[in-house]
């Protein structure tokens, strides 16, 4: 069993839970005029307010003693000094490595983490500067002028999240685009306008065994070569990134167009290592490295923070509270700036693959609900949208409100437009509406007593929804480092407190498993009995079908 549940901060919570489901915000706020200065942060750039979460003095104390209580501290620094803290593959965990601007040596397996990390970001500036001055030729001496990078999950939504969301900072010396799906369709759409005289392949991937990617880079070997006179042509538009440099040898990939990744990269935040090449060459090196310095300068303070001060450490306490503690289920994520438009899928993978687990570390069965399911959508269309459901449904859904004080592309008119809903939906959401002010509103208005008893019910909002707000001076590349890091470090949090390895992703090994087996049977005469009758069935109408 673990013992989570035994400390007398977690059992003092799940006492505060209850009396907690019987509060509304409303009377919090209403009791302590400085409750927005006591629950909120500012950082450079950022201000973090959490005051409208179901949680008072007593709350806040409890879940800060639970992080003394489950060793956080020392957990932290277990991460940042490079213990092999993802324990179910034996390895050190250092995305924190890939940012340190402070160059601070770093030894692990006896060498210099530092040391090998400045020597990729050396390669990779060279080659961004190559590219984008137009030295770097393909095999007919043409510059390049489109970037395709071909990768799944950790290396696709990382850079392709950060490359929409700083999309105005480009000089478009080049485009970048982004294959991810084995559907034949995405690469084909991709591949349509180009002129392969003139593209670079990214081939990204850390293990160099992804079946999708490999799927995908052979078409667009197969592409470049019907153009291209030989199978020289590949080197000069050909560069992979991978921890498994063998594979990309033998793919083909001269070993000089190979950057390095390291096993204590994960995946999914990887993105400040090689598998963010596409987001340097879109928008040149300096301004991948202000990338790094933002997602360093949260690491600094999430290192050094007090714990009541320190913004990850608030955002996982207060997901722990929502989730394990009253109940909720998901969370929705809701950017106010169109830049952020992917960043819901992003925090989908940051954070469901590494904390969707339900076995402790000691490898037992958790008791208690862990994370939420997480998803979200642009918040403007979303309030066309799902919010209905945010506001009404008897599911509460706490929701994170990300927005920015000035925007990348001001319009006259529209940034005060878009910003008065950022702020008018976390106060409805928390204040709501009750069935005396619905039917006072509609006597005002001069509807009759019939029609305000029918309607009284269904316009009645309860309000007491948690919501953060995250309030950004802008968008750029400082900014969007520290909000990622900060999210990164939140799942970190979550993970220590929770009793999960957030590091690994056996889960999606299954799936993976039988999909090759399967591909066996869809092209050969055979499929197995084995599989359960809806399956085979499945397989059997599909190939049938398919032959018609
Ligand atoms: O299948 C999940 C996963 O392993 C992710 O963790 C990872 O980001 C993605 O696949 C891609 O893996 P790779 O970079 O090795 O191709």
């Amino acid at each position: 069993m673990s013992n989570r549940t035994d400390l007398s901060s977690w059992k003092s919570l799940e006492k505060l839970a209850e009396q907690m489901k019987q509060t509304h915000m409303n009377d919090l706020f209403a009791a302590d005029p400085q409750r927005f200065n006591k629950f909120s942060l500012k950082l450079p750039d950022l201000l973090f307010d959490y005051s409208k979460n179901l949680i008072d003095d007593t709350v806040i104390n409890t879940l800060l003693q639970l992080t003394d209580d489950v060793d956080l501290p020392a957990w932290r620094d277990k991460m940042f000094n490079a213990e092999r803290i993802n324990m179910t593959e034996d390895r050190a965990v250092l995305h924190t490595a890939l940012r340190n601007r402070s160059k601070t040596p770093l030894y692990f397996n006896n060498e210099n983490v530092t040391n090998e990390v400045e020597s990729q970001l050396t390669k990779m500036q060279e080659f961004v500067e190559q590219v984008r001055q137009g030295k770097w030729l393909g095999y007919s001496g043409k510059r390049i002028t489109d970037i395709v990078n071909i990768g799944v999950g950790g290396s696709n939504l990382g850079p392709q999240m950060v490359t929409e969301a700083l999309k105005h900072y480009s000089d478009q010396s080049v485009n970048v685009h982004y294959v991810s799906n084995v559907d034949g369709a995405q690469i084909t759409e991709v591949l349509a306008p180009l002129n392969p005289e003139k593209v670079l392949f990214i081939v990204s991937s850390k293990t160099f065994t992804t079946k999708e990617t490999m799927t995908n880079a052979n078409t667009a070997t197969n592409w470049l070569l019907k153009s291209a006179p030989d199978k020289s042509a590949i080197a000069k538009h050909f560069v992979a990134v991978s921890a498994n440099i063998k594979n990309a040898t033998e793919f083909g990939i001269d070993p000089d167009n190979i950057f390095s990744m390291w096993d204590w990269v994960g995946g999914r935040f990887s993105l400040w290592s090689a598998i963010g090449l596409p987001i340097a060459l879109d928008l040149g090196f300096d301004k991948f490295i202000e990338l790094l310095e933002g997602a360093h300068a949260m690491d600094l303070h999430f290192q050094q923070a007090p714990s009541a001060e320190n913004a990850p450490i608030i955002m996982a306490l207060l997901s722990v509270w929502n989730c394990t503690f009253l109940g909720a289920k998901s969370q929705a994520i809701l950017p106010y700036d169109q830049t952020l438009h992917m960043l819901s899928a992003y925090l989908q993978q940051a954070e469901m693959e590494s904390n969707g687990k339900s076995v402790s570390w000691q490898g037992e069965q958790i008791s208690y609900p862990t994370v939420p399911s997480i998803w979200g959508e642009l918040g403007i269309n979303g309030q066309h949208a799902f919010y209905q459901y945010l506001h009404q449904s008897n599911n509460v859904v706490p929701a994170d409100f990300i927005g920015s004080v000035k925007s990348v592309t001001p319009v006259p008119g529209h940034h005060s437009t878009l910003m008065s809903n950022f702020f008018a939906q976390t106060q409805a959401l928390m204040t709501g509406v009750n069935e005396q002010q619905v039917r006072a509103d509609l006597k005002a208005k001069g509807r009759t007593q019939e029609v305000i008893d029918k309607l009284a019910p269904h316009k009645v909002h309860q309000g007491n929804r948690p919501t953060n707000t995250l309030l950004l001076k802008q968008i750029s590349p400082k900014t969007l480092g520290m909000l990622i890091a900060l999210y990164e470090h939140k799942i970190f949090v979550q993970g220590i407190i929770l009793e999960i390895c957030s590091f690994d992703q056996w889960g999606v090994e299954l799936g993976k498993g039988l999909a090759e087996s399967i591909q066996q049977e869809l092209e050969s005469d055979k499929v197995s009995a084995s599989h359960d009758s809806s399956t085979r069935n499945l397989i059997e109408f599909y190939k049938a079908a398919s032959q018609l």
